[in-house]
Order: structure tokens, then C-alpha cells, then sequence
């Protein structure tokens, strides 16, 4: 494999335009998009159009059977992003997945066999660890001078009008997996864990207040970290002053995150106590810096490691722990009980489906 790599994009519809963008602006001559695939006709002949996409089809077997590939980017339903992944990895064809991954722990374990058994990789979308503040932090949690984290909060306070659910695909466990915990809290809890580690058991609550969906509109959760520090997060579909938050409170620090949909280095905030502020202002005031969040920084990060012949980010062991997570969400929320890490194993009905033994509200459609 070499650069520029073949890209074929699979599902034409919103993201996938995003994508095409993003790599044109981020990655000319190291990632070519040589074909796409999609059964909607009119939005793959309008996709192919608009990015001068040389080759079209309607599923991911003619593409796999038709094209030379490096790598498949699925922009599909989530429905279809299991399927599509192992497909494209049993043809020894790398995989960039947007996000969710899978519908469930048992599908995704699926595409981790498929991975493991494979020349090819699989790599999750989680744009926001990508960010050179959200790099920043990192290497500052690193180096010891915010001190340990204590507490810290994760809100993703979004508003979905009612329409946006009238995609067939949208609001039911069949198809997307859950509602805004699984869905769009996923990319604000993916960038907590990427700053804080490992999480080790979970309470939480899920609520449809008001959307006529199967899924949760709204949930909280409170998680313990492997570290001993405690996370409140906040996922809901209801809120109509939108805002993305991560906010640690570290021993010398608070750092803070506040943007919607993608942050540059202005969206975070650092408040240190004065004994330590000269020291963590030094840091925070150094590199990396200037690289906002972004799909167009991960297909970066995915063309350098496929330079250097690693693993493309975010790989299967990161991409597990916030499903895992998430699947925990779910089902503290529906049998009350607290959930530790590692608990939901094949046995559990919440490793099967992300409602497990069921919502505590009737389906509506
Ligand atoms: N990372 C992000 O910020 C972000 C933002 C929006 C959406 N997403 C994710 O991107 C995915 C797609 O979302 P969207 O809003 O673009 O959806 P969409 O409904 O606009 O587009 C999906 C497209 O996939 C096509 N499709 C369906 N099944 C297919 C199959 N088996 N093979 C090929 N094509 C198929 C559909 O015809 C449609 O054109 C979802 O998983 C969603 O969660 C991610």
C-alpha cells in the first residue's frame, strides 16, 4: 500500500459530503477518492457529480468485487456500518467507520474478529480527539502539572426539532442503536475518555420526555474513573441553547471546553490556582496549538499512520471502551442497577441490543 491511497466512500448522504470535503481540504494527493457506493441512485450520481467520484455502485459487494482499494469510509445508518466493516475487512480492505461503530457490544465484537483476522485495520471517526488543545490537555495531564483530576462534567446539550426524525433510520434501536446518548453525546464522551482514561462502573437514568422516538431523548449518567475521579454527563435532545461541554476540575486547575460542534484552541478555557499559575499557564500557552477538531484532522492523523504503516486512529480497543460505556448508560438506566466495566459480557441482553431487556416506555412505532 502506498500514497495516495484508494478511498472509496459508502453512503452518500450528509456526512458523507462532509467527508469529501474535508479530504479534499486535508489530504490532496495522499488520499484519493476513486469511487462510491450507494442503492439511492439520485444521491450517488449527485455525490459522484459533485467530487468527481470516477466510479459508482449500488452495495459494497460490487465495490469490493469492481475496485483496488485501501481503504472504505462508511457514511452509512449505523445499521449498516457492521456489515459494511466486515465485509471490507475479510476483503483485506481498511475501514474508516463513522460513528456509532455498531449497534451493540455483540456486533462490534464482530467487527473486532473481523479486524483481528485481517491484513487491514479499523478505524473509528472520533473527530474531536484531534483538536491540538484536546492534545494539549493531554500532554499536560501527562506531565503532572494540572495535578489529578477530581470531578469533572460532560454535557451535550443539543435540540432536535421533530422533523429530524422523520429519516426513517432515525430514533429506533434497530436502525441508529439508542437516542442522544449513542448518537451525539457519543463524540463529547469518545474526547472525555480520550482525556481521562479508563471509566470503571456507571449510574444512570434514560428519559423520553417529549420526541415521538423508541430511543431516550435525554440521559445522566455518573461515572467513576479508573483513577478514582467522578464524571457527571448529560446527553439530551431537548435543549434549545445548544452547547458541547467538558468541564475537569484537576488539584491546580479547571479546564473547560465549550463549543457545539468542533473546537479550535479559543474554545477551551484553563482557571489555575494561583500557587500553581505561572507554571501551568506556560504550558498552556505552548504547542501543539492551531489544529481545530475535525474530520479533516483524523483523515490527517489516518493518512500519517498508514505512512508509517501503524494502525490508522481510533483504533478497535478505544472505539470498544465508549460503546462499552455507552452500553452501560443503557443499562444502569433501564434495570437501575450500578455497572461496572467489564460486567456486560455475551450473557447480558444489553451486550445483544443497546435496550437490553427493554426501555421502560412502550415502542410508538
Ligand atoms: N461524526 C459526525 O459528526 C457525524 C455527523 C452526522 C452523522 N454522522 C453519522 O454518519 C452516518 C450517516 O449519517 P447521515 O446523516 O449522513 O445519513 P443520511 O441518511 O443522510 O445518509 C446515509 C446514506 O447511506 C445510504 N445507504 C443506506 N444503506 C446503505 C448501504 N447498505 N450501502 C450503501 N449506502 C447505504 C443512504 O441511501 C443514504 O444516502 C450515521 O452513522 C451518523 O450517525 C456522524
Amino acid at each position: 500500500m502506498s500514497s495516495p491511497y484508494r478511498l472509496a466512500v459508502v453512503g452518500t448522504g450528509g456526512i458523507a459530503h462532509l467527508h469529501a470535503e474535508e479530504l479534499r481540504r486535508h489530504c490532496e494527493g495522499r488520499i484519493d477518492l476513486v469511487a462510491a457506493v450507494d442503492p439511492d441512485t439520485d444521491r450517488l450520481d449527485a455525490f459522484r457529480e459533485r467530487f468527481g467520484v470516477a466510479n459508482g455502485y449500488a452495495s459494497i459487494e460490487e465495490l469490493l468485487a469492481a475496485e483496488t482499494l485501501d481503504l472504505v469510509d462508511l457514511c452509512t445508518p449505523p445499521v449498516a456500518h457492521a456489515p459494511g466493516a466486515i465485509a471490507a475487512l475479510e476483503a483485506g480492505v481498511g475501514v474508516v467507520c463513522e460513528k456509532p461503530a455498531a449497534l451493540s457490544l455483540a456486533e462490534f465484537d464482530r467487527i473486532a474478529a473481523a479486524a483481528a483476522a485481517s491484513t487491514a485495520d479499523f478505524a473509528l471517526i472520533s473527530q474531536h480527539r484531534f483538536g491540538s488543545a484536546a492534545e494539549r490537555v493531554r500532554n499536560m495531564m501527562a506531565s503532572g502539572v494540572l495535578g489529578k483530576l477530581a470531578v469533572g462534567k460532560c454535557d451535550t446539550l443539543w435540540f432536535r426539532a421533530p422533523e429530524y426524525f422523520a429519516v426513517e433510520w432515525r430514533g429506533r434501536w434497530e436502525t441508529e442503536g439508542g437516542g442522544p446518548t449513542m448518537g451525539h453525546g457519543i463524540h463529547q464522551i469518545d474526547t472525555l475518555l480520550s482525556l481521562v482514561g479508563p471509566w470503571s462502573e456507571v449510574v444512570a437514568t434514560a428519559h423520553r420526555h417529549r420526541r415521538d422516538t423508541n430511543t431516550e431523548d435525554v440521559s445522566h449518567a455518573i461515572v467513576t474513573l479508573e483513577s478514582g475521579a467522578s464524571v457527571v454527563i448529560t446527553n439530551s435532545l431537548l435543549s434549545p441553547r445548544e452547547v458541547s461541554q467538558i468541564r475537569l476540575d484537576f488539584d491546580n486547575a479547571t479546564v473547560e471546553l465549550d463549543h457545539l460542534y468542533g473546537y479550535g484552541d479559543d474554545h477551551w478555557s484553563i482557571h489555575p490556582l494561583e500557587s500553581a499559575a505561572e507554571e501551568i499557564k506556560r504550558a498552556w500557552d505552548g504547542e501543539p496549538r492551531g489544529q481545530a477538531s475535525g474530520h479533516g484532522a483524523q483523515f490527517t492523523r489516518i493518512a500519517d499512520a498508514l505512512d508509517g504503516k501503524t494502525a490508522p486512529p481510533v483504533g478497535i480497543e478505544d472505539a470498544r471502551r465508549t460503546l462499552e460505556l455507552l452500553a452501560a448508560i443503557y443499562a444502569s438506566a433501564f434495570t437501575g442497577a450500578r455497572v461496572r466495566a467489564g460486567e456486560i459480557d455475551p450473557t447480558s441482553p444489553f451486550y445483544q441490543r443497546m435496550d437490553g431487556s427493554g426501555a421502560p416506555w412502550p415502542d410508538r412505532k
